[in-house]
């Protein structure tokens, strides 16, 4: 039995992987196992108890190709909270710019003894490509639009603390779906624990393909309001874009920003979510996002356990 966390028991039977690459091939059970664990750090977090020697021994790295202040600084302070040695690699002054490539700079950082890689790259599909040339637990931190997995954890415990059982709740994404890792990974989540999804937005940022996902897709936020649960609010990626997406950011609130005139009009107890960062004034109003309907920094506080819970299952893979 676990002395030092006896709330976490032993190693679950039903987690055999060794890396964290996406939801999508996540069973339930597997979801509900990284979910349970969460809760476990969180509530030790609440508690007070920050500090802990799972981990003991080990070294994670943090390889961050795009920038990032709430994933890298929680995968951060997870990783030393469990006790292992989290060093950053910082891909602006390395040898990247001397054609060094991404593989090369794993299998280094390996070679230096590094054992868990957190992953984030703006190209799709790096961290299943590391998985097959360094002999790491890869976990990823969000591959271009592909995935975000640990942040689809992070907003489904969430959700679940405030709610309860996700079964038949209504939790509707608003924003740039269509470049959004985000929301990918809240779909695949957010289906497997029985919750209907829409996603809303601009045509341009959602497409009818979104569909085939099991989604609905809507062009109007006060349409689907009166009837959502949910509301998770995503910031425009325009770094992801090669053309405007609308003719300016001031219609673009004007038409999906939440605001405290919308919120009148939404279920009383609707709960409002941003993975962040966020943009005030554009996706949502101050008063919104500090508002008491809000959840913005529990997200945050969330997120540290999740990823407590991703590298504790990291640290004891048996893949
Ligand atoms: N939500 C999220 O991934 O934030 P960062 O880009 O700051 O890590």
């Amino acid at each position: 039995m676990n002395t030092e966390l006896p709330e976490l028991g032993e190693h679950p039977e039903g987690w055999t992987r060794k890396h964290l690459l996406e939801i999508e091939e996540l069973s339930r059970e597997e979801l509900e196992i990284i979910l349970e664990k969460a809760q476990v750090f969180r509530d030790a977090f609440d508690a007070g108890r920050r500090k802990f020697s799972f981990l003991s021994g080990k070294t994670a790295v943090t390889l961050f190709f795009e920038n990032s202040t709430r994933t890298r600084t929680s995968f951060t302070l997870a990783a030393q909270r469990l006790g292992a040695s989290c060093v950053a690699f910082n891909a602006s002054t390395s040898s990247l710019s001397k054609g060094e490539t991404v593989i090369d700079t794993a299998k280094n950082l390996e070679a230096m003894g590094c054992e868990i890689m957190i992953v984030r790259h703006s190209t799709p599909g790096i961290p299943q490509l590391l998985c097959q040339n360094v002999n790491c637990a890869i976990v990823n931190a969000g591959d271009g639009p592909h995935e975000h997995p640990t942040q689809g954890l992070l907003d489904i415990l969430t959700m679940r603390q405030r709610l309860g059982t996700l079964e038949g709740k209504t939790v509707a994404m608003v924003g740039d779906i269509q470049f959004s890792r985000t929301a990918r990974s809240n779909i695949w989540g957010l289906q497997k624990l029985g919750a209907n999804v829409i996603v809303c937005g601009p045509s341009t940022l959602v497409s009818r393909e979104w569909e085939k996902m099991g989604v609905e897709v809507s062009y109007s936020l006060d349409a689907i309001l009166p009837r959502v649960d949910v509301l998770n609010l995503l910031r425009i990626q325009f770094e992801r874009q090669y053309t405007r997406p609308f003719p300016s950011v001031r219609e673009y609130a004007f038409l999906y920003g939440m605001n405290g005139e919308r919120l009148r009009r939404a279920k009383p107890e609707i709960l409002i979510l941003a993975p962040g960062p966020i943009n005030r004034g554009v996706e949502v109003t101050p008063d919104v996002a500090d508002g008491p309907q809000s959840a913005i920094l529990d997200q945050v506080s969330n997120g540290l356990a999740v990823r407590m819970a991703v590298l504790w299952l990291a640290g004891h893979g048996r893949g």
